[in-house]
C-alpha cells in the first residue's frame, strides 16, 4: 500500500507534522536529501513520497533501515553506496533541542548515521514538537552515546568519571538494544549538562566510544510545530 497523509494520533503528533510538512518545503527539485530517523522523520519522508509521486525528482540518504523501507515504499530514490555524497539537506528529528539550537540524538539508536549524513550535508534542518525545546541539555532526557561491545563496562566507568553522571546500557524488552553497526548505547543521564561543547570533546577522548548524541553548532534551521503551524528559527 502506498503510503499517504495519516492522521496524526495526538496533538503532539500533529505538531511533529506540521514541523515535517513545513521542512519538506525546503526540499527542491534535484537535491539530495538526507532522511532522518523517528515518528517526526517518518511524516517527512511520507510529504516528500507525495511529492515525488506528483513528479519532484530527489535522491535521498537514509539514516537507518526502518527510513530506507519508508522512503522506498513511498517512491524516494536512494542513494546507498559508500560514494562520497554531495548531500545538500539533511532533516532530522531531535530529542532535545536548546536555546544555541544544540541537540541531544539518539533516541531511536541511529545517532551514528544521522551524525555522519547530517555532518555530510550542506545544511541540516531540524523538526520537532514544542516539548523538545529545554533551557539546558540533560535533565529528563538521557544523552546516547553509542559505544563498541568490546569493555562496554570499562568505558561505561570512564564516562561516568568524566561527566559525573550515570551511565546505563540501553536494554529492550530485557534485551541489550543493539545498533545498527553491531554496538550498544550508554544513556548517560546527568542532571544538567552545562557545557556541551566541551563534553562532547571530553567524550570523544575515551576509547570505546564511536560517537555522542550531541549535535553542537550543527542546526542551519530549527522547525518547530504548533497546534497552528510551524515556526522556523535560522
Ligand atoms: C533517532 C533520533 C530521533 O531523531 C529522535 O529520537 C527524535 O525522534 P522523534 O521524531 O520520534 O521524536 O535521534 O536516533
Amino acid at each position: 500500500m502506498t503510503p499517504s497523509i495519516m492522521k496524526p494520533s495526538s496533538d503532539l503528533d500533529s505538531e511533529k507534522q506540521r514541523a515535517a510538512m513545513k521542512a519538506a518545503e525546503y526540499v527542491r527539485d534535484g537535491m539530495v536529501v538526507g532522511l532522518g530517523t523517528g515518528s517526526t522523520s517518518k511524516h517527512l519522508i511520507i510529504a516528500l513520497g507525495e511529492r515525488v509521486r506528483a513528479g519532484l525528482r530527489i535522491h535521498a540518504v537514509p539514516t537507518s533501515h526502518d527510513t530506507a523501507a519508508l522512503a522506498r515504499q513511498s517512491g524516494i530514490p536512494l542513494i546507498e553506496s559508500d560514494n562520497a555524497w554531495m548531500i545538500d539537506v539533511a532533516i532530522d528529528g531531535a530529542d532535545q533541542v536548546d536555546p544555541a539550537l544544540n541537540l541531544v540524538k539518539g533516541g531511536g539508536g541511529a545517532l551514528l548515521k544521522e551524525k555522519i549524513v547530517a555532518a555530510a550535508a550542506k545544511r541540516f534542518i531540524v523538526m520537532v514538537d514544542h516539548t523538545k525545546l529545554v533551557p539546558a541539555l540533560g535533565g529528563s532526557f538521557p544523552l546516547p552515546i553509542e559505544v563498541v561491545p568490546f569493555g562496554w563496562g570499562s568505558t561505561a566507568r570512564n564516562i561516568e568519571h568524566t561527566s559525573g553522571g550515570k551511565a546505563v546500557l540501553r536494554e529492550r524488552n530485557g534485551v541489550v538494544f543493539q545498533t545498527e553497526a553491531g554496538h550498544v548505547i550508554l544513556d548517560l543521564h546527568m542532571p544538567k549538562i552545562d557545557d556541551p561543547a566541551t563534553l562532547e570533546i571530553e567524550l570523544n577522548q575515551i576509547p570505546g566510544i564511536v560517537e555522542t548524541g550531541l549535535f553542537i553548532g550543527r542546526t542551519s534551521i530549527l522547525i518547530v510545530g504548533h497546534a497552528q503551524g510551524a515556526d522556523v528559527t535560522l
